[in-house]
């Protein structure tokens, strides 16, 4: 199967780049900048990409590449770092701005073959303070801004592409057309990578490492670990899986059953369900604690997973790790962002070692997992489902969680769900729900005061939950949603809208 690599100097937006290409219909891979290059380079290598990064490139260790890079035999495109990068190996020199070029910069392009059919004057985004202030010889300069006199650099001959600018990131208004010339126009790509037809291959993958096993998985009803689950349904024989479904009391209203009827009744999902709710309240009791609710909330979930899983005896674990996960473990060379629960997250004392993890998605992207996810017969809603963070309700219900503020927290987020589904929003929101606060306040019903609970509302749109912006939900809406939430759920009598994006705040508010 053809592939670009994508060699990852620690940029922000690695990611993006690699699932532009697949998008495109391209297999592409992250590897460290460091990978050996025998373990990536072979027939099917089509192209490669030199990520952004946050060093300079004369800095003292500053990552670098130990082979010739005009000798791969592919083209190679540089993005920022990756192209200051190319310029050095090549003669080119690089200079040290005053002041940093930040954000939407006009482009204006002058030719070569990634600008092929691309407006003269274009928008890019710009996030650098090294520059390119003389191209090596051979090179073309083929776009330049005010503050940027090589903003985009060829050399035909040795297939060397290099952009100051980001094209992945959205901001970048022809990002896509110029990604794509690099893509087709440069390296030739046909462009038939498919998700789903990774199907099979993934069926026999975890054949072969399970063999005659058992296999035990966590399903939450989240996407991954649903499709991780069917698939591994699909490959095993009866009696080789057992999913079990932890219910920690901290999940929306209607979920547990929503998830058993899906999985169990509809696809057939051997699937044993663990009402573990007191349990999990009463470890939680009197906390308050962000963190603390975590932690308690995180080790009670392995340890009621693994009761389960010594009842039936199980040699293997099933995960619903995917790509991003592990490149957000700092599998790349990106600084690690999170320490994912899936990887590495397991405590020291697991029943499972690394070699019986089975992991069918870790090589897909979330689209990708949703597209095969469908194709494997899942329903469209729950392919579709809002993320939702592991801790559930614990993080959305500020203050001591007992019985009665989940019920109420429960019984709001279910009105403002009705409501965005009443309007057709629902389906392109990234996350929405509610958010009991520990705020109290006074109000007016009927004809007496009341003192009871303030519930916030929140909803945000986003491409990657790592920037967001809170949605802006028509008024009659946020009005229709506020009216039902305090006419029907007894002790809450005020509601506020959250509207602040991330950065600087977070989307949950725990
Ligand atoms: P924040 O609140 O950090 O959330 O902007 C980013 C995304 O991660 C989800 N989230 C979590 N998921 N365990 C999870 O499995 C957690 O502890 C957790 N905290 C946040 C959140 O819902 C959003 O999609």
């Amino acid at each position: 199967m053809e592939k670009i690599i994508v060699l990852d100097f620690g940029g922000q937006y690695n990611q993006l780049i690699a699932r532009r290409v697949r998008e495109m219909g391209v297999y592409c891979e992250i590897l460290r900048y460091d990978a050996p290059v025998e373990s990536w380079v072979d027939a099917e290598l089509r192209g490669i990409i030199l990520t952004g990064g946050p060093n300079s490139v004369y800095d003292q260790g500053a990552p670098g590449l130990d082979v010739n890079i005009a000798r791969f035999g592919v083209p190679v495109l540089g993005i920022c770092y990756g192209m200051q990068l190319i310029n050095r190996l090549m003669g080119g020199s690089v200079k040290h701005a005053r002041i940093s070029e930040y954000g939407h910069t006009s482009l204006k392009t002058k030719g070569g073959a990634l600008f092929e059919g691309i407006e003269a004057e274009t928008v890019v985004f710009m996030n650098h303070t090294d520059f390119i202030d003389a191209a090596p010889e051979g090179f073309s300069i083929d776009a330049v801004t005010d503050n940027c006199p090589v903003a985009a650099f060829s050399n035909e001959k040795n297939m060397l592409y290099g952009v100051q600018f980001h094209p992945e990131v959205r901001h970048t208004v022809e990002g896509e057309k110029m990604l794509r010339n690099f893509v087709f126009g440069v390296c030739r790509c046909a462009g038939n990578y498919r998700a789903r037809d990774q199907i099979q291959s993934m069926l026999d993958e975890i054949r072969r490492q399970v063999k005659d096993g058992r296999v035990v998985a966590g399903l939450s009803g989240g996407v991954d670990s649903s499709v991780a689950c069917v698939l591994a349904d699909r490959a095993l024989k009866k009696g080789q899986l057992k999913c079990v479904f932890v219910d920690h009391g901290l999940l929306r209203n209607d979920e547990a059953r929503q998830v058993m009827n899906t999985y169990r009744d509809n696809l057939g999902l051997d699937i044993v369900h663990i009402d573990a709710s007191e349990r999990f309240l009463e470890a939680l009791k009197g906390v308050v604690d962000p963190e603390r609710k975590r932690k308690i909330i995180g080790e009670l979930f392995v340890r009621v997973f693994e009761e389960e899983a010594r009842k039936i005896d199980a040699q293997y674990l099933l995960q619903g790790t995917i790509y991003p996960d592990r490149i957000e473990s700092g599998m790349g060379g990106s600084a690690t962002i999170k320490s994912h629960h899936n990887v590495g997250g397991l405590p020291k004392d697991s029943l499972f070692d690394a070699e019986h993890i089975v992991e069918p998605l870790k090589s897909l992207f979330k689209d990708e997992v949703r597209i095969i996810g469908q194709a494997l017969g899942i329903p469209r809603d729950m392919v579709w489902r809002q993320p939702f963070p592991g801790p559930g309700l614990a993080v959305r219900c500020i203050g001591e969680l007992t019985r009665e503020r989940l019920d109420m927290l429960r019984n709001c987020d279910k009105i403002f769900r009705e409501e965005l589904q009443k309007s057709s929003l629902y389906e392109n929101i990234w996350q929405s729900f509610a958010v009991m606060t520990n705020v109290k306040t006074v109000g007016v019903m009927g004809d007496g005061r009341t003192y009871t609970n303030c519930v916030a509302l929140r909803a945000v749109e986003s491409d990657d939950a790592m920037t967001v912006e809170a949605s802006e939900i028509p008024y009659p809406v946020l009005k229709s949603a506020c009216a039902r939430i305090i006419a029907e759920v007894p002790g809450v009598n005020r509601v506020v809208y959250d509207i602040t994006s991330k950065p600087p705040g977070t989307i949950e508010w725990e």
